[in-house]
């Protein structure tokens, strides 16, 4: 017996040599010590030694798993090392390598020139409401004094969704909300996504953002109007803008006017982008109706407004010298990493 557990010393020592890896290992662990390993078998036959042999026998069975346990651990413990040695020298990083360019993001023109509009405007005192973008018919036509055949009215250019629902067509319906549940001194932007059924080409969309503008009080003229805008068009367009009123006809204003800016591209001379002009149309504005204050329950008599309405697509595509909106909608990043 105790020659058989000398071979098995021996032969587990000699394996143990030519372990290479931690699977190895393991199986050499279940072959000598495991529950029907070697070892084990040997040492559970001890039973049947005489009372003199067990002890002897018993000793060096116990000193080869010592051995044979020692062994394995320090066989685990290079095994390991060395894997660790090899991820260190497969995973090791170079400093000098040139890195990977992450893009940041930015804010997308339209974003900048609303922005710009807004601190114009949030600087002369105003605040900022919304609405939704799903109106009532009354609050976008009816309200404004727009009559029932008017032609905006057409489904040619309004998305109805029911006979009295609809897609806003303009931010003027924030106007009416904002009134019927404001009393005035009332002066507010309107910033929004607006619709109309057009088809999509160079300067058309079915979506795109308006900012509105109304500023009710005592005693409000068209002086303030014009001084507003005068104000708005130098802050966007540059200190040497001038403006211009055409007479022109809204149902909600009166008197309405549409406002030319001089020509950022040649202060008025006349150049490409105006056209040959030196003026470019930026917005629609005038005196509130009589009858939208009547009907929003602010009295005429006693109260007067201004309003105005401009399209972010435009001033943008303008300022930028952008000729086509669709580049607005598509998200390219190429044209968007310009701004
Ligand atoms: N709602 C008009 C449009 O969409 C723009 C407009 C013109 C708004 C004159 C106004 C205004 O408030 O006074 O074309």
């Amino acid at each position: 017996m105790k020659q058989k557990l000398e071979e098995i010393r021996s032969q587990a020592l000699a394996a143990l040599s030519e372990v290479s890896d931690v699977r190895e290992l393991e199986a050499l662990k279940v072959e000598y010590l495991g529950k029907k390993g070697k070892l084990t078998q040997i040492l559970k036959g001890m039973g049947k030694l005489s009372p003199e042999e067990r002890p002897v026998v018993g000793q060096v069975a116990n000193e080869i798993r010592l051995a044979l346990e020692e062994g394995i651990q320090s066989v685990r413990e290079r095994l390991n090392r060395e894997l660790i040695n090899q991820k260190l020298k497969s995973e090791v990083i170079d400093v000098t390598m040139p890195g990977t360019k992450k893009d940041l993001g930015r804010k997308h023109p339209l974003t900048n020139i609303l922005d710009e509009i807004k601190d114009i405007f949030l600087g002369m005192g105003y605040e900022i409401a919304e609405g939704p973008e799903v109106e009532t018919d009354y609050n976008n036509f009816e309200a404004l004094n727009i009559p029932k055949h008017h032609p905006a009215r057409d489904t040619q250019d309004t998305f109805y969704i029911t006979e009295n629902v609809l897609l806003r067509t303009h931010t003027s319906p924030v106007q009416i909300r904002h009134m019927k549940s404001h009393k005035p001194p009332i002066r507010i932007i309107c910033p929004g996504r607006v619709y109309r059924s057009d088809a999509v080409d160079a300067t058309h969309s079915p979506i795109f953002h308006q900012v509105e503008g109304l500023v009710v009080d005592k005693g409000v003229t068209m002086g303030d109007l014009i001084g507003t805008l005068q104000v708005f068009a130098k802050g966007i367009f540059g200190e040497n803008t001038k403006i211009r009123l055409r007479p022109h006809h809204f149902p909600f204003t009166e008197p309405s006017a549409e406002v030319d800016v001089s020509c950022w591209g040649c202060n008025g001379t006349g150049c490409r982008i105006c056209k040959g002009e030196g003026w470019v149309e930026i917005l629609g504005a005038g005196m509130v109706h009589p009858n939208v204050l009547r009907e929003c329950g602010i009295d005429p008599e006693i109260y007067s407004g201004f309003a105005f309405g401009l399209g972010i697509e435009r001033i943008t595509m303008g300022k930028y010298g952008i000729d086509d909106m669709r580049l607005l909608f598509e998200n390219d990043m190429r044209f968007l990493k310009q701004f």
